[in-house]
């Protein structure tokens, strides 16, 4: 496992724009009861507890959360490192007591439910999280089809909701119950095509979309807005599903139209194999992708042939500042000895710590424990400290933060710049 080594360069000071978060202590609580969050208060929620009551799950001391996320399946590693990142907040929040409202703590308790990366999935696993588990919010997903047909059921049912990533467009307009803690991918891609137009100096740009997927379809039409917007052309253009494992059809013509740089919007299990059959098929230019690459399987899986390519993303974990080296320290204490999981945290791991922590801080400034007050206290959450910047929800329920590009260099994740403004030029 070779993640996130290599230097953090801070280049003409632009790396202290990585995130605008103000360095706060995460707060190194002793961490307890790791594995098991069914442990406090475990048991019934309040019977009759209809979604659309208004009315919350919490039984005696403890409030029900629920999560869904690819735990197994094609994005695996992301619902892994997520879950990671909103189970160390859990044992910091429960560790601390709970959360204290009107002189009464009160203990989180995750309802977690695999979606196996599948969006059909999703939508049945938040209604188990509404209907069976009466949970008071939910948590995830990370993949923004997931996040879309999840967040219709949460919406409907008037249960809040927080995706820790999901970047596509479409995730908040569901409506007023969808909130995310990330960027959006109009932002994401026009910081991938300044990069590409200053940084790599390419004009002449190829495409290659996973049609299958919101996040690589959006993408794609993000960043064809902005690379021409900023005087570049697209050259060719080309789709993948999500079953294909060939992908030298369409890279031989991608390759045939002379492309300076080659967008593959797909998340790291595809793009790590594209990578390796255009290295094979003679293709040297630079790949270049979004936060779907943040993974160390994208290393794994694609060796020497990711070297030279490029990606956007929401943090570095060699960031120096305080809040983002406690997360650090604390995820390396909690999975050290757990042999399944990464030895260092992923963006994925925490987002989800970010959005747990900002879900909980909701919880405690919430008039009462009814849905739709949670709801109001995450629409008001402003200038959260988190790992991955200082989040402040607007009043489209999104978040308003700066993107990183990373470089794959000798088989490592390594800080390249930071675009806090994609229609400035890169210095
Ligand atoms: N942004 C991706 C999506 O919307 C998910 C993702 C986020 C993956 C962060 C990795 C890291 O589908």
């Amino acid at each position: 496992m070779s993640s996130l080594h290599g230097n953090f360069p801070i280049r003409s000071g632009r790396a202290l724009a990585i995130t605008a978060a103000a360095a706060v202590s995460v707060g190194l609580l002793s961490l307890v009861g790791c594995k098991d969050q069914s442990k406090p208060g475990a048991g019934s929620t309040a019977p009759g507890n209809q979604a659309t009551d208004g009315g919350s799950a919490v039984s005696g001391d403890t409030i029900l959360i629920g999560e869904y996320g690819s735990m197994t399946g094609d994005n695996s590693s992301f619902g892994i490192q997520n879950d990671a990142g909103v189970r160390l907040a859990v044992d910091e929040i429960n560790a601390a007591g709970g959360i204290e409202r009107d002189g009464k703590k009160y203990k989180i308790k995750i309802e977690l439910e695999d979606d196996q990366s599948k969006s059909e999935n999703a939508e049945t696993a938040v209604k188990r999280l509404i209907d069976q588990k009466h949970v008071s919010a939910i948590l995830g997903e990370v993949a923004s089809s997931c996040s879309i047909a999840g967040g219709k059921i949460c919406q409907k049912a008037g249960v809040p909701m927080i995706s820790p990533s999901s970047t596509n467009v479409a995730v908040t307009k569901i409506g007023d119950y969808i909130f995310r803690v990330c960027f959006l991918d109009s932002y994401q891609a026009a910081v991938d095509a300044r990069f590409a137009i200053d940084g790599l100096k390419a004009k002449r740009a190829a495409i290659f979309t996973n049609k299958d997927q919101s996040y690589s379809t959006g993408f794609r039409d993000e960043f064809e807005k902005a690379f021409t917007k900023y005087g570049g052309t697209i050259v060719v253009k080309q789709t993948y599903s999500d079953k294909d494992t060939d992908y030298r059809g369409q890279l031989t013509a991608l390759k045939a139209a002379n492309p300076e740089v080659i967008l593959v919007p797909g998340y790291y299990k595809d793009a790590s194999t594209i990578a390796k059959q255009a290295r094979e098929l003679g293709i040297t230019v630079p790949l270049l992708g979004g936060d779907g690459w943040s993974d160390s399987q994208l290393l794994e899986l694609g060796g020497k042939a990711m070297d030279g390519c490029y990606f956007s993303d929401h943090m570095s974990i060699k960031d120096p500042k305080k809040v983002v080296q406690d997360f650090v320290k604390a995820y390396t204490t909690k999975f050290a000895s757990d042999a399944k999981m990464e030895k260092l945290p992923s963006t994925m791991a925490a987002l989800g710590y970010d959005a747990a922590k900002i879900l909980f801080d909701a919880i405690k400034r919430a008039k009462s424990l009814d849905k739709k007050d949670i709801r109001d206290a995450v629409a008001d959450t402003k200038s959260y400290d988190g790992v991955t910047g200082s989040i402040s929800i607007n009043k489209d329920r999104n978040a308003d933060k700066s993107a990183v590009v990373i470089a794959v260099k000798s088989g490592a994740f390594d800080y390249q710049a930071t675009v806090p403004n994609p229609d400035q030029p890169l210095k």
